[in-house]
């Protein structure tokens, strides 16, 4: 008896196992996509998926679905381990009803998210669907509700990752929407609310799911996505690094990684790496690289929104999150994009425990009509609301022009910034030398015999009086001029100090921040 019953769940399983069936399985690979269970092997470290709800069925009677019913119902979904580390992860299974969502299937979801909670552990969804299920109706929508409620309430308290990994169209885009971070397959992935034929048919307009929904689409304009990835395999890797960086909730820190690294070590290649003329572009990122453990940067969100540069290094092996204005891309402005982009960054460091080192170089917010009217003000007081309200360790580094608003706003020490350094090169000054000479000498310009000798002479003197660090330095609002040399060792002493800062928010339901 017991045998029967075990051989039973054996061809229940196996019948689990082949999806929508061989066919389908091998349109996937043809498209060279892996299919949910390789995807989940991948993803895991080797043997240590459990699966829950292997077994469950939709109960759709509508549309012939009675006799369409195979166990799992298009989702794989259980536990397993990343870095030896708990992670829940769900994968949806093309091959079965084009990965749309049911009812039941959501159910199963929405169980491991239940658990994911109360564990505290991260949940990462590996999405490839066709959205709703049409044939169950509204009871399919009522299953995206769940899940989106779901998300909803893990925000903050559990990472969230999504991967898009074939088309997700529909309800399928809005959970990926609410979770923290969104990658994407190259040429296999898409996203979007309504696909080219609808576009077509309401607006007319024409244009190929690429164009609409591609990974590039969604990493360089859109800024949906934080990472694009040549394939499926290296998607997955990405995830496993990405989550190396993070704790595995909103109670806990990020995992320390062992280091060689020396936190005392010189950057010597920094003492004349940041160009004293202001017009001069550099890359930042080579600089922080620098600074970092093993040279390492993750960065975040690289293709979108340039002039601002998000990511993680590590600093003797903690996790620290990284914020830079980047002076090779439009002069390190800060703009709408930028800023969204920013404090989107900041506020998922803060939630969890992951202490924030800013880096300054900027020549204030981008002015124009474009901007104005897009609503830089409103944007721009993300940025100035998300540094603001964060209390994990705060570490600024001014390296050449803080100007403006965009001083305030960069970690200036108004905002409780713990520590604030500044290069020798750094200039701290409302405006720049041209546009405050324009508008304080302007009389005297016009005035003058020689207006171009009289405008070089009163920028020489601006210059000297506001371009350099000393003045906010005298005022207390920079800590500490710095020799670029020793950034390292300034920011590892700082961020080991502030291990264990302790600081907090005014008691509230939640901030108001301008959305
Ligand atoms: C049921 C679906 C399905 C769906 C696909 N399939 N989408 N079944 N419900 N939503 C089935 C197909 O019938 C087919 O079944 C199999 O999956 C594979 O689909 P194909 O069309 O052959 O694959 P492909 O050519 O690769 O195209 C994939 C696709 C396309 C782009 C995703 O299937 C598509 O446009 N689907 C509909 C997308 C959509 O409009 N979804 C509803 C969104 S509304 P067989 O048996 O033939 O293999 C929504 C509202 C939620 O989600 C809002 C919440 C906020």
């Amino acid at each position: 008896m017991s045998r029967e019953v075990v051989e039973r769940l054996r061809e229940r399983l196996a019948v689990n196992r082949e999806g929508g069936g061989q066919d389908k399985i091998d349109r996937q690979h043809a498209q060279g996509k892996l299919i949910a269970r390789e995807r989940i092997e991948q993803f895991l470290d080797e043997g240590t998926f459990s699966e829950t709800d292997a077994l469950v069925e939709h109960d759709c009677t509508d549309f012939g679905m009675n006799d369409r019913r195979i166990p799992g119902d298009g989702v794989v979904a259980g536990h397993g381990r990343v870095n030896g580390r708990p992670v829940f992860v769900f994968a949806q299974d093309f091959t079965v009803f084009g990965g749309s969502l049911s009812l039941a299937n959501a159910a199963k979801i929405c169980k491991i998210m239940d658990l994911a909670m109360k564990v505290g552990a991260p949940v990462v969804g590996l999405n490839d669907s066709g959205g709703a299920r049409i044939q169950e109706g509204v009871a399919s929508l009522a299953g995206y509700a769940e899940i989106f409620l779901r998300n909803t309430l893990a925000s903050g308290v559990v990472p969230q990752i999504s991967a898009i990994m074939g088309p997700c169209a529909g309800g399928a885009v809005y959970s990926p929407a609410i979770t923290d971070f969104v990658f994407m397959v190259e040429d296999t992935s898409y996203m979007f609310v309504t696909g080219p034929e609808v576009i077509k048919t309401v607006t007319h307009e024409e244009v190929t799911k690429e164009k609409l929904g591609g990974a590039m689409s969604h990493n360089s304009v859109s800024g949906v996505a934080h990472f694009a990835s040549p394939g499926d395999t290296e998607c997955l890797a990405l995830i496993r690094r990405l989550l190396s960086y993070l704790p595995s909730n909103n109670a806990e820190k990020a995992p320390v990684v062992a280091t060689d690294d020396p936190l005392d070590r010189e950057i010597p290649e920094l003492d004349d790496f940041v160009p004293a003329d202001p017009n001069k572009p550099y890359d930042i990122t080579k600089l922080i690289r620098w600074a970092a453990d093993e040279g390492e940067f993750l960065e975040v969100h690289r293709h979108y929104a340039k002039n601002i540069v998000v990511g993680f290094i590590r600093l003797g092996g903690r996790s620290i999150g990284v914020i830079a204005n980047q002076p090779a891309h439009l002069a390190g402005v800060l703009d709408i994009n930028s800023s969204v982009k920013g404090a989107r960054f900041v506020r998922f460091c803060d939630a969890f425990n992951i202490p924030l080192w800013i880096v300054e170089d900027v020549p204030g917010f981008l002015p124009g009509t474009e901007q104005e009217w897009g609503g830089i003000i409103r944007h721009g007081a993300k940025l100035l609301f998300a540094l603001a309200e964060a209390t994990v360790p705060k570490v600024t580094v001014i390296t050449r022009k803080a100007y403006g608003g965009a001083y305030c706003v960069m970690g200036s020490k108004h905002i409780r910034t713990d520590f604030n350094f500044a290069f020798p090169t750094a200039e701290i000054a409302v405006m720049g030398s041209q546009g405050a000479v324009n508008i304080l000498y302007r009389s005297e310009i016009q005035g003058a015999d020689d207006a171009e000798a009289e405008r070089a002479k009163r920028v020489a003197e601006y210059q000297e009086l506001f371009a350099n660090p000393f003045v906010a330095a005298e005022l207390g609002y920079i800590d500490e001029v710095i020799t670029p040399r020793m950034l390292r060792r300034k920011l590892a002493s700082a961020f080991s100090l502030l291990q264990t800062k302790k600081d907090s928010m005014p008691a509230k339901k939640h901030g108001n921040i301008p959305l």
